[in-house]
């Protein structure tokens, strides 16, 4: 099929530089160990504060990429607080969050907003994750693809196929985020296939079937071959688990063991 898998670690707000420094250099300590080709692509997106000093001890075009939680959409101006894609990308970022569900629920990030964070990654060269998930209230109204539905069309407006190919989703179901309760594999393939089918009517299939879905929420060591083995999940967006060099590894190197 030969889509490359992604794990992407969501530190969200964790780590001191100094803490941020060290886990990186763990992790990096433990993929030197590994012949490349049996790796994933990597993405560790630190606070804003530490990707200096991270990016600093990453070999760019290396094992791992960096990636940020959350940018604004312009690139200058009188935007107090906010920090911009060419900002980002002078750190050697190349990954951007777009549309995570703590940014929805506590920043009032709304599918207007993701859209134009969207276009502007892409105007900036930035690979945007574009996060899409469920409540469990919506998943208890059956709701959920419907809803779903909307939030991938809107992320995706005014899009060109040409721009579609270069998005990544993370499939995050809401009540799996940091509970402990992963989404069946089996359900959450369902729900990328999906996914899937919407990218391929707003674009075409040819590029729905390259497009990079993973799935996040609660993923660990212990349940990334499973998700791996399903059609459909081209990797996982971890959070709680990418805090830990020895769990963050093993979820990178369980996804290779299982791909379909
Ligand atoms: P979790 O977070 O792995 O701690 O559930 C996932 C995420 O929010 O991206």
């Amino acid at each position: 099929m030969g889509r490359k898998p992604i794990i992407a670690g969501n530190w969200k707000l964790n780590k001191l530089t100094g803490e941020a420094v060290a886990i990186v250099e763990d992790i990096k300590a433990k993929l030197d160990t590994i012949d490349s080709a049996n790796l994933p692509e990597v993405v560790v997106c630190p606070v804003f504060t530490a990707l200096q000093s991270v990016s600093n001890i990453l070999e760019h075009g290396k094992n791992i990429r960096l990636g940020a939680q959350n940018f604004y959409y312009k690139d200058s101006g009188a935007f107090t607080g906010e920090v911009s894609l060419p900002m980002l990308k002078d750190l050697c970022v190349t990954d951007v969050i777009i549309g995570h569900s703590e940014r929805r629920e506590y920043f009032s990030e709304s599918d207007e907003m993701v859209n134009l964070k969207v276009k502007a990654a892409l105007a900036n060269d930035v690979t945007p994750i574009i996060c899409v998930g469920e409540s469990l209230e919506q998943r208890e109204q059956g709701i959920t693809d419907n809803h779903i539905t909307s939030q991938v069309k809107k992320a995706l407006d005014g899009l060109s196929a040409a721009e579609v190919c270069k998005v990544v989703f993370a499939y995050e179901p809401i009540w799996a985020i940091g509970t402990g309760k992963t989404c069946d594999a089996v359900e959450a393939n369902r729900v990328i296939k999906m996914i899937r089918s919407v990218i391929a009517d707003v674009s075409n299939s040819g590029i729905a079937s390259s497009v990079r879905i993973l799935y996040g929420g609660s993923v660990k060591p212990s349940t990334i071959e499973e998700q791996m083995a399903q059609s459909d999940i081209d990797g996982a967006l971890v959070g709680g688990a990418s805090l830990v060099a020895e769990s963050f590894v093993g979820i990178i190197t369980g996804s290779m063991k299982s791909r379909v």
